[in-house]
């Protein structure tokens, strides 16, 4: 049986806008009310190391405010685990990072940070965070994730989105492939980057896929027709896929 899709609203342009002043407007937590008024299922910030946009204090006012999950979007360093296990929060999704880069470039590499990640997802887990890894669609990944521990991972569907025709539907196989590998091993699926309306129907309708996230899109489209409708709109594209 196909489950229930959940929609996390990624907050981070807000922070994008606002910073582009150095002020308090517009404010991400205030975004984060509007969109679990307007239905999201949760909220996803990502604090980057650089804090070009989430700030510390604006994890804080969400830890503190905030009526629906938080996930929280984290490189795996020190500094980051630190935060995380004084916020505690609902979720935590591991991605990579690098500084020069404009957004997530490509999912973690589970396998090859084994080691690494190892005392992060068990520290974590011991928090009670659900923790969540960032990763490509790939076995190997996916195997890496079970032998971590990891409850969630997050397939990135940034390649999928870029792509077209022949090649996008490869993708989409393999994130289809990689949701059913995952999910037999009782890995929960979550996925998302780059998802639009025009792009989403496809993620929406992978079986074992029960959360997206979404950010960029949503923020953007909420200039023309307001974060409430943009959200209703995703929502409404995400259910009729289902
Ligand atoms: N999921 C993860 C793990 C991400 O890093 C991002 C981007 O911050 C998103 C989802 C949302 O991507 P987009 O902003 O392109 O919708």
């Amino acid at each position: 049986m196909t489950r229930a899709l959940r929609l996390g609203v990624n907050i981070d342009h807000v922070a994008t806008v606002r910073n582009a002043r150095g002020g308090a407007y517009p404010d991400p937590v205030r975004a984060a009310a509007l969109a679990a008024e307007a239905g999201a299922d949760g909220i996803t910030a990502h604090l980057r190391e650089d804090r070009r946009h989430i700030t510390d204090d604006d994890i804080a006012r969400l830890s503190d405010t905030l009526t629906i999950p938080l996930n929280l979007e984290m490189a795996a360093t020190e500094e980051m685990l630190a935060i995380a296990l004084r916020h505690r929060p609902h979720a935590a999704c591991i991605v990579p990072e690098k500084r020069e880069e404009r957004t997530t470039e490509g999912g973690i590499d589970a396998a090859g940070q084994f080691e690494r990640l190892c005392p992060m997802v068990a520290a974590l887990r011991e928090a009670g965070t659900r923790v969540s890894l960032f990763i490509e669609p790939d076995a190997r990944q996916i195997d890496a994730a079970l032998r971590l521990g990891a409850p969630v991972v997050e397939l990135h569907t940034g390649l999928y989105c870029e792509l077209d025709g022949a090649r996008r539907a490869d993708e989409l196989r393999r994130l289809a492939d990689a949701a059913a590998l995952a999910a037999k091993n009782g890995i929960e699926v979550h996925a998302g980057h780059g998802l639009t309306y025009d792009n989403v129907a496809p993620i929406a309708a992978i079986p074992q896929v029960v959360e997206l996230n979404i950010g960029h899109f949503l923020i953007g489209e909420a200039i023309f027709v307001g974060l409430a409708d943009s959200i209703a709109r995703m929502r409404a594209a995400m259910d009729a896929a289902r």
